[in-house]
């Protein structure tokens, strides 16, 4: 059996006040939830008090993203050490807002300015690498734009990514590794991915990791659904064999909203 797993992503919201404020409310609501894992990604800024507050809770600390090298001259990065050192267990890689895929478009991000966001295949490969080998868990996400979906290429740009993102990862490796399915066209858009499809895409991930590692490490892997999750839209898609948690944006950002997700997915456990 999978234990359930929800992340909260808090993406470029929350100062350090605002985010103890949700924490300290929410560790309240789920205190006592054994049976999903939770974790918080609060911006860099805010990582290491929400760390303390997060302290004799049973929510862990993750960051939104990272560099694959320990120290130097990389201004503007941050280290898995560094994350590590204010108590962070994950961190988020290759979400597609760092890939420079909105699921909103902004007109300000043009497609000369798109590559400020940096990531591809290559650096989110490097960053899993690179995180696992310092002791940090990646959940490493995929996902398709509206216009891959429409030209039916979901399956193959979910499938290519997931490849690209693990080369090199080993078996034992991947029991650190979870994987999030988040179609671009339905992050922060309230779109959800009807769970049927979620379903099916996220077992598309699972045949990925069949055929890259075999059916026991594809089975123990946590394939999480992201794209809109809401507490009303929460049952039917953890309800699903495929999808085992979900990596949350906005719905992470009110602590009863979250609660509820979390509850929901410990219904399921
Ligand atoms: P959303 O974001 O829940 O606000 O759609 C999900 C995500 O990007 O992880």
């Amino acid at each position: 059996m999978r234990k359930p797993f929800m992340t909260g992503n808090w993406k470029m919201n929350k100062t350090v006040g605002e985010g103890a404020e949700l924490v300290k409310a929410l560790a309240d609501m789920v205190w006592g939830v054994e049976d999903v894992t939770i974790a918080v990604c609060p911006p860099f800024t805010a990582l290491q008090p929400i760390g303390q507050a997060l302290r004799n809770t049973n929510i862990a600390l993750g960051a939104q993203g990272m560099f694959w090298k320990t120290e130097g001259a990389y201004t503007g990065e941050v280290s898995p050490g560094m994350l590590k050192d204010v108590g962070c267990t994950y961190v988020i890689l290759g979400h597609s807002e760092r890939r420079g895929r909105f699921g909103v478009p902004d007109k300000d991000v043009t497609e000369e300015l798109i590559t400020v966001f940096g990531d591809n295949d290559a650096t989110v490969n490097k960053k899993a690498l690179f995180a696992l080998d310092q002791g940090l868990k990646p959940i490493v996400c995929c996902g398709e734009l509206l216009s891959e979906r429409q030209a039916g290429n979901t399956d193959a740009v979910v499938v290519s990514q997931i490849k690209a993102a693990l080369q090199g990862i080993t078996a034992e490796q991947m029991a650190d590794v979870t994987l999030a399915y988040e179609p671009v066209w339905a992050i922060g858009t309230g779109e959800v991915c009807e769970a049927d499809e979620a379903d099916r895409v996220c077992g598309v991930v699972r045949s990925t990791v069949v055929e890259l590692y075999g059916d026991c490490v594809a089975q123990a892997t946590i394939i999480q659904y992201g794209g809109s999750v809401k507490p009303d839209n929460i049952a039917g898609l953890i309800a699903k064999e495929n999808i085992d948690g979900g990596l949350v944006g906005g719905a992470s950002l009110k602590a009863a909203d979250f609660a509820a997700l979390v509850k929901a997915a410990s219904s399921r456990a």
